[in-house]
């Protein structure tokens, strides 16, 4: 008996090795931990449970007969996150480079099978050269096998990625699947196809980190949510992102009960919209002064910084933040802001999170290059999100709403639940001056007339109360109340039933 379970803990010290202590040096020399010291600092300590651990490879082409490393290249298995349940993959690079072959998918696959049985999340941690290619189409299958998993669990259970290290080719379009994707900045990059190819093809030379790169996907792609420093920052912050999902959609996100008092107050706000309307504020200031303890985990802040997208707490209650930001494009809506927020709407919904939007919009964004891009189709996935989506939604109206971007933005006829306005908000076609020059076009040659027409447009339009007779508006707040009127909100809104009508699916205008 205790040779047998000596050597269990021989056979287990050997699979723990992964590729050899030369290549754990050489991925720590670049910066990196191994997929096992990543999984010990995303799980609460000593609650990982490995899986699949002696799993091989069956491939016996180009000598692989010969090298076969237990655990095939990605650690699998499930743990505890601040004492909730969570599945996971790390990707091995020291074994093949964490290429996956069809053994490592099916470890892959397992986790997913077993975490859509029990309902709980699956976080994904990429490093891999791709496809395993001693093993060909077995590779190419095993991938495709995860893909569909990737698609079933879709608005099941959350599924988040966190690449630290290559993700090419084809591997790319399994985290592009899941609910969020986080990189390490530096040692983690996403391409269809690499440099080298693109090189040949378009005959631009680019690196691997301007090509796919942490910022590239942060900023300038919109592919990935947040860009973290290394690998310790972005597992801690994937824990910390973890508090505010619920483990499936049949369950209602963790409550963290905070002392921030719902009734807060705040007169600071009463201030933060200047007198004049062209003038840009921060939208964030607002939002870190109405949610629990300020604390606001954005994401998506350096794309499409026009409209601010991140979860919060409201009372404790996990909710999802949308706000159009003066700050940046005068928060018009665009193409970019309206496929960011349309894409977290649809979380949120998927997974019982309320939905609060700030609405501080003077329109879509106008232009050539906009309309060329489809800004028809693509503003209309925000609306389409919002139109759709079930779970409690609150709005508050800081300032201009203006246009169709009004509609959009969780209105009243897009079945907003409550919908709040400041007093000085503005609820109209379009502003006052250019109004004007439209209906008063034969005008034009009297600035005194046109001067004197947009005053009498401005005071019979440029407020909440024309929406607010109508009911489109429930009530017009004093800014510095914002907080406690939308816990009230939230509290009534609690049990909130709303079912859309049976389909097999819609047909989200892509
Ligand atoms: C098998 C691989 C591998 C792969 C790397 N290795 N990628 N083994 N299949 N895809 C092995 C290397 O042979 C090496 O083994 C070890 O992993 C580390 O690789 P290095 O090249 O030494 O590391 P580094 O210099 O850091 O470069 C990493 C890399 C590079 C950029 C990922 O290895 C690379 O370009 N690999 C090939 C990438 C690729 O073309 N993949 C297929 C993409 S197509 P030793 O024994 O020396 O340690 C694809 C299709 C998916 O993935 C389709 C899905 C639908």
């Amino acid at each position: 008996m205790h040779d047998i379970q000596q050597m269990l803990e021989e056979k287990r010290a050997k699979a723990r090795l992964g590729g050899g202590q030369k290549r754990i040096d050489a991925q720590h020399k670049k910066g990196k931990l191994t997929a096992r010291e990543r999984l010990e600092l995303l799980f609460d300590e000593g609650t990982f449970e490995e899986w699949d651990m002696f799993v091989e490879h069956r491939c016996a082409d180009f000598g692989m007969a010969d090298q076969k490393i237990p655990g095939d290249g990605v650690v699998t298995g499930y743990g505890m996150i601040n004492g909730r349940l969570a599945f996971a993959f790390s990707q091995d690079f020291t074994v093949f480079g964490g290429a996956l072959s069809e053994a490592h998918a099916e470890k892959i696959c397992k986790v997913m099978d077993q975490a859509m049985k029990v309902g709980a999340p699956v976080i994904g941690l990429n490093d891999s050269g791709g496809a395993r290619i001693q093993e060909g189409v077995a590779s190419l299958g095993g991938y495709a096998d995860v893909f569909q998993r990737n698609v079933m669990a879709s608005g099941v259970i959350p599924q988040i990625s966190m690449i630290m290290g290559p993700c090419a080719g084809g591997a790319v379009y399994s985290p592009s699947m899941t609910d969020f994707i986080f990189m390490v900045k530096d040692s983690s990059y996403m391409f269809v196809t690499g440099p080298e190819v693109v090189k040949t093809v378009t005959h631009e030379e680019v690196t691997a980190e301007e090509l796919g790169g942490a910022v590239t996907h942060t900023s300038k792609s919109g592919v990935a949510d947040l860009a973290f420093d290394n690998d310790v920052e972005a597992l801690m912050m994937l824990r910390r992102f973890f508090n505010y999902l619920p483990l499936n959609n049949k369950e209602k996100p963790p409550v963290r009960p905070s002392g921030d008092p719902a009734g807060r107050l705040d007169h600071s706000l009463d201030t933060l919209v200047p007198d004049n309307p062209n003038k840009p504020y921060d939208i964030k200031e607002l939002i870190v002064k109405t949610v629990d303890d300020g604390d606001f985990f954005e994401l998506q802040p350096d794309y499409a910084a026009n409209i601010v997208i991140g979860m919060a707490r409201m009372e404790g209650q996990t909710v999802g933040i949308v706000a159009n930001n003066p700050l940046v494009l005068a928060g018009c809506l665009d193409i970019k802001s309206s496929i960011k927020a349309a894409r977290f709407v649809r979380f949120c919904d998927a997974f019982n999170i309320p939905v609060i939007t700030f609405v501080d919009v003077p329109g879509f964004m106008p232009g050539t290059s906009q309309e060329y891009g489809g800004i028809i189709k693509h503003g209309a996935k925000l609306l389409y999100a919002y139109a759709e989506c079930t779970v409690p939604k609150v709005t508050v109206i800081t300032r201009k709403a203006y246009g169709g971007a009004y509609d959009v933005m969780a209105s009243k006829h897009l079945r907003g639940d409550v919908n709040f306005a400041w007093p000085n908000a503005e609820i109209a076609v379009m502003g006052a001056k250019g109004a004007v020059e439209i209906i008063f076009r034969e005008d034009k040659g009297d600035p005194a007339k046109l001067a004197a027409k947009e005053a009498e447009y401005k005071a019979r339009f440029a407020n909440p109360f024309v929406a607010g007779s109508r009911g489109f508006i429930d009530d017009v707040i004093q800014p510095h109340e914002t907080r406690k009127r939308i816990c009230r909100s939230l509290t009534m809104l609690r049990d909130k039933k709303l079912d859309n009508p049976w389909r097999k699916h819609g047909n989200i205008p892509l």
